[in-house]
C-alpha cells in the first residue's frame, strides 16, 4: 500500500530527505544539493508530497520508525516525490506556483502515483499561497512526462526553451491555471459572515439569519467582544517566502538553469 503524504506530515521529514534525493538520482539527470530539498522543505511546506510504503505495522506501532535515522533503523521507502515552490520573484510579476521535480520509481509506475502528487501540490498552491497558475520544463523527448502533462492534467505548452538542458535538449514551458480551485480568502465581518455569503439579499431563518442569532442567556464573557472606547485588532495578512538566493543551491553542473 502506498500512502501519499505532505513532506511536512511526516514526524520527521528531513529524515526523508536523502530517500526523497535517491528517488531524484535514480530516475532523472537534473539532481540538486541535499540542501535545496531541505529549502523546499522549510519554505513550503505544505507544496511538495511524497509517496511512501505504507510500513507493515503502520506508522505509529512501528517502534522501527519512531527512531528512524538512529542506529541504522528503517525509514519507510520513498516511491515518489514532487519538490514543488512558490517562484520567489516571477518575471511576470503573477505569483504562481513551479513544480522543480518529480518521479516515480519504475516499480511504481503506471498507477496513478504522479497524478495525485501533482493534484495534491497543485491544490496546496492555489489554496495556501493563492497562485494564479503553475509552470514546470520537461524534456521534449519525454513523453510520458508530456502525456501526464498535457493530457491527464491539462497543462499546456507556453514555448520551447532552446537548449534548455544541460545536454542541449530543449524543454516545453508548461503551465496550468489554478484561478478555479482557489477558496474564499474574504475576512468575516463582525457577524461573522463571509463578505461574499452576505451578497445576495436577506437571510432565511434556518439559515443561519438573524433570527437565529438571537442571544438566548446572560452574557458569559468578553472574549471576542468590542471593547468600548477601543479598535478593534486588524488581521493583518502577511506575504510568505522571501527571495534567499536559491539559485546557489542548485547543483550546476548537472544542468544549465534551475528548473
Ligand atoms: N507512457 C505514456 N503515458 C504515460 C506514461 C508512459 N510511460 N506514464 C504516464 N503516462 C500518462 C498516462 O496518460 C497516465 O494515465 P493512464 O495510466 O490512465 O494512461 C498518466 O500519465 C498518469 O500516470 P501516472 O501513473 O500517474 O504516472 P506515474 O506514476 O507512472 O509517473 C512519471 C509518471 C513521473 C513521468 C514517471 O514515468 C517518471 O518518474 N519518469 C521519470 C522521471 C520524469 O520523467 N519525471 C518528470 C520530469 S519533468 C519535471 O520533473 C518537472
Amino acid at each position: 500500500m502506498v500512502d501519499i503524504l505532505p513532506l511536512s506530515s511526516y514526524p520527521s521529514y528531513i529524515n526523508l530527505l536523502p530517500s526523497i534525493q535517491t528517488c531524484n538520482i535514480t530516475n532523472l539527470p537534473e539532481n540538486y544539493f541535499l540542501k535545496y530539498y531541505l529549502y523546499h522543505a522549510l519554505t513550503w511546506p505544505q507544496l511538495s508530497f511524497v509517496a511512501v510504503m505504507r510500513p507493515k505495522n503502520g506508522y505509529r506501532h512501528n517502534k522501527k520508525l519512531s527512531g528512524a535515522g538512529v542506529g541504522g533503523e528503517e525509514y519507510p521507502k520513498v516511491v515518489g516525490y514532487v519538490l514543488a515552490k512558490m517562484e520567489e520573484e516571477p518575471v511576470d510579476g503573477v505569483p504562481h506556483g513551479h513544480i522543480t521535480s518529480l518521479s516515480v520509481m519504475r516499480t511504481h509506475r503506471r498507477l496513478g502515483i504522479a497524478e495525485r502528487l501533482m493534484r495534491m501540490s497543485q491544490r496546496a498552491m492555489a489554496e495556501s499561497h493563492r497562485a494564479h497558475y503553475v509552470s514546470l520544463h520537461v524534456r521534449v523527448s519525454n513523453t510520458a512526462a508530456l502525456r501526464l502533462y498535457r493530457d491527464t492534467l491539462g497543462f499546456e505548452v507556453e514555448k520551447v526553451e532552446s537548449k534548455y538542458y544541460a545536454d542541449g535538449e530543449d524543454a516545453y514551458a508548461m503551465r496550468m491555471d489554478l484561478k478555479n480551485m482557489w477558496v474564499d480568502w474574504s475576512e468575516p465581518d463582525d457577524d461573522g459572515q463571509k463578505e461574499s455569503k452576505k451578497e445576495g439579499g436577506e437571510k432565511k431563518s434556518g439559515d443561519g439569519g438573524d433570527d437565529d442569532n438571537q442571544d438566548e442567556g446572560d452574557e458569559v464573557g468578553s472574549l471576542g467582544k468590542k471593547e468600548d472606547g477601543k479598535e478593534k485588532e486588524k488581521m493583518v495578512r502577511v506575504k510568505v517566502g522571501r527571495g534567499l538566493g536559491v539559485g546557489d543551491l542548485v547543483e550546476r553542473n548537472e544542468s544549465v538553469k534551475s528548473s
